[in-house]
């Protein structure tokens, strides 16, 4: 990095702290002071805010994003011999839930425009065995949802939000509907409050959330031991519980995240429209709705020369993601070959993620489009 050069991280987790940290330290004493480490009443606050907040009837609270997923499956009665469709373009605990609820998994591949499941790909991976479907709002995108919602319903399939990615995005699933929080369309919502995500705790965290009492109420029992008393357990759970001194800090981030939404889109359309004369590909959004603007990406065949010269003039980026699921080692007894997800392949090799956080300062932004047209040589 030459000198004189600004350094543009690709986020900044400690900035969210230091906008707030008077009261998140106060929030963390009260919980030590009472000496309220499991549940309480963090928690259950934490729980009514997120519910409220994404205009649900109910939030649970989780150790993390994956077990979020793995109890809304289990809870919406998959297991064993039922398939459930995915997109390969998403962080692999998507999938992994899918195989701890001892379910298959099966990628379908995604639209070139939205990064999201392509519906067209999804109505033609359902077969007799087919129960469900985890649609990703991928960088925060809802695009593709409401289309997929629909074949669910034709098909009586389950619909899980993953929506680690969607915290204070929203759409309108129909003209004169009012916009709805991402997680709200299908049978549950799946969040996770990983330090970098929109809504960040200081460690692993998560929660779901759904409008159905029944299946909220088996997501708690299965998060908690299988309990309903402290020594009666109504079924095998898990210690998947939503940490008490997370709950606290969230229940102040949560308070700033709209804000931080909107930041975070006054810099992704600075990017957007800084870059629109390059031969660049942009997420695109095709429902009506807020972007909850996760990740900013953009693709370019030259993405990986691209990706150093940025580094060159001090610029961090990320790639989400660079393999895609069906060619990670992982799944690599299953079956899947090359070139079976093209779409999904070519996002791989051209996808590269902007700096994004709702702190960026704007003559950051402005260093990294220079930097940008620079490389194109305009
Ligand atoms: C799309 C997606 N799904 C699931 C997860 C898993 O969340 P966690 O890391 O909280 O288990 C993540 C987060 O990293 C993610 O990005």
């Amino acid at each position: 990095m030459a000198s004189g050069e600004l350094r543009v991280r690709f986020n900044d987790i400690l900035a969210t702290y230091y906008e707030a940290a008077p009261e998140t330290l106060a929030a963390i004493a009260r919980v030590i002071e009472k000496g309220d480490f499991i549940g309480g009443r963090a928690v259950t606050e934490f729980e009514q805010d997120f519910a409220k907040f994404c205009g649900a009837r109910f939030a649970v609270g989780c150790a993390s994003g994956t077990a979020a997923l793995h109890v809304a499956l289990l809870a919406a009665g998959i297991g064993d011999g039922d398939e459930v469709i995915t997109t390969p373009m998403t962080f692999i605990a998507t999938a992994e839930a899918i195989g701890h609820a001892r379910a298959k998994v099966v990628f379908a591949d995604i639209d070139a425009r939205t990064l999201n499941l392509d519906p067209t790909a999804v109505e033609a991976a359902i077969t007799p065995r087919t129960r469900a479907v985890i649609f990703v709002h991928l960088h925060g995108n809802p695009s593709g949802l409401k289309e997929i919602a629909e074949i669910c319903r034709r098909h009586d399939l389950v619909l899980i939000e993953d929506c680690a990615q969607a915290h204070g995005g929203f759409l309108k699933v129909d003209m004169n509907a009012p916009l709805q929080h991402a997680g709200t369309v299908g049978a549950v919502g799946c969040f996770s409050f990983f330090p970098a995500k929109n809504l960040g705790s200081f460690g692993d965290a998560g929660a779901v959330i759904t409008d159905h009492e029944g299946m909220a109420e088996h997501i708690r029992r299965l998060v908690n031991h299988g309990r309903r008393d402290k020594y009666l357990h109504l079924c095998e759970g898990f210690n998947y519980r939503l940490d008490t001194l997370q709950a606290a800090v969230l229940q102040v981030r949560l308070r700033k995240l709209s804000t931080a939404v909107e930041k975070r889109n006054s810099i992704c359309t600075r990017y957007e429209n800084g870059l629109a004369n390059l031969p660049l590909a942009f997420q695109e959004m095709t429902v009506e709705g807020i972007h909850a603007r996760h990740l900013f990406a953009i693709g370019t065949d030259s993405r990986d020369d691209l990706q150093k010269f940025l580094a060159s003039r001090g610029i961090e980026t990320g790639i989400h993601y660079p393999i895609p699921l069906h060619l990670q080692p992982a799944y690599a007894n299953r079956g899947f070959k090359e070139g079976q997800f093209p779409v999904a392949e070519k996002v791989a090799r051209t996808t590269l993620s902007l700096p994004l956080y709702s702190q960026l300062p704007m003559d950051h932004v402005d260093y990294v489009i220079e930097s940008i047209h620079k490389f194109f040589g305009q």
